[in-house]
């Protein structure tokens, strides 16, 4: 191989492990994942999703017993979903092992999300009890209106069912704030109105927050097919219709980056994109628009169920899969990656 030129040899840069870890810009660590928590309100509920392999429903009673061995292995993060024992939508049998609405002696669901900042519903109870046994554990909520409301749309509606703003980001940024009295390190609104991280800024700032609580904005939350086992987990798939008009189209790459640039200027703290893997050049675009501030995606539930089917399936070995599809988010520019992987990560990461 006498002709072969100095600058066609690259094989000699990664031909050992450890030479190939120092191929990535950045090394995965522990404190880049993010573990997505469901919260509902049965306090004994202990409830396998079987959309969602491995994943539970919890009740507030269970929760600390979960966390500790994650908390020891080097947990850093949560992100609380509040599960409100709907009724409706789901069927009480499927979400609850054994406690009636009747004896909850509140309405679940109603047209503006009622019961999401109620005192004694699962989130609030549930941040409350995480901050006093794991002081160091950053719990961030999801703030969205779906699994509150009756029709399970993500904000408040006009009479026609079309969404009326004004109202949602209202109250979005209500229940942010008392998420945040509460004692929540970060909000993540996940709605998709308008406007809405103008609004809870003002509403954390205004309250005592500003510099207390963290904003990460689901900029760039895409209309995807891939929330489908999330959306039995929370019972909060919409009663008619779809989420097209606030949930961007997935060919949507300039309405991707506005929403990012027009979230950064209404004072995001940190910026989302999700799903994540479908959406890699929009991880890559957000790491140049929003080059200042971390990254998040979220590898969704119907991304996690779809690595566990092709593993079931024999197509690949779950753990390598697992591993390529985060060490892609990253490559592409992701700084914080939430998933449902996140205990498999603690373990192999150790
Ligand atoms: C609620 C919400 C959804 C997810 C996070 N917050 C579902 C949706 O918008 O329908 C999806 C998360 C997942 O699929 O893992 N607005
Ligand atoms: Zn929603």
């Amino acid at each position: 191989m006498a002709s072969l030129d100095i600058s066609s040899v690259l094989q000699g840069g990664y031909q050992h492990p450890v030479s190939r870890s120092w191929q990535g810009r950045r090394q995965l660590t522990k404190s880049m994942f993010m573990y997505p928590l469901f919260i509902t309100d049965d306090p004994d509920a202990s409830v396998l999703i079987p959309s969602l392999p491995g994943q539970r429903r919890w009740g507030v009673n269970k929760l600390v017993a979960f966390l500790e061995p994650l908390v020891k292995k080097g947990l850093s993060s949560v992100i609380l979903f509040g599960v409100p024992l709907s009724c409706t939508k789901v069927g009480i049998n499927r979400i609850s092992n054994n406690l009636l609405v009747s004896e909850l002696g509140y309405n679940l669901q109603d047209g503006r999300g009622g019961p999401a900042d109620d005192v004694d519903g699962p989130v609030i109870q549930a941040i409350k009890i995480i901050i006093a046994r794991f002081p160091n554990l950053y719990i961030a909520c999801d703030v969205c209106l779906c699994e509150y409301t009756d029709h399970g749309h993500c904000g408040i509606l006009n009479q026609d069912g079309t969404i009326n703003t004004e109202p949602s980001v209202e109250r979005i940024a209500e229940v942010a704030v008392n998420y945040a009295k509460a004692g929540a390190h970060c909000i993540a609104p996940s709605d998709m109105m308008d406007g809405r991280i103008k609004a809870i800024k003002r509403g954390l700032i205004d309250a005592g927050y500003g510099n207390k609580v963290t904003l990460m904005s689901y900029s760039a939350k895409f209309a995807s097919s891939l929330y489908g086992p999330f959306r039995d987990a929370a019972g909060s798939a919409p009663s008619f219709g779809d989420r097209k008009c606030y949930q961007l189209p997935p060919t949507a790459k300039g309405l991707a980056r506005r929403a990012i640039l027009r979230d950064v200027a209404e004072g995001a703290d940190i910026i989302m994109v999700k799903p994540a893997l479908p959406y890699l050049d929009i991880i890559a675009d957000a790491a140049e628009l929003a080059s200042d501030h971390p990254l998040a995606c979220y590898q969704v539930s119907g991304e996690f169920a779809m690595i566990h089917a092709g593993a079931a399936a024999g197509v690949y070995e779950l753990r390598n899969m697992a591993f390529e599809s985060v060490e892609s988010m990253v490559r592409a520019g992701a700084t914080l990656i939430l998933t449902y992987f996140t205990p498999e990560f603690l373990d192999w990461l150790s």
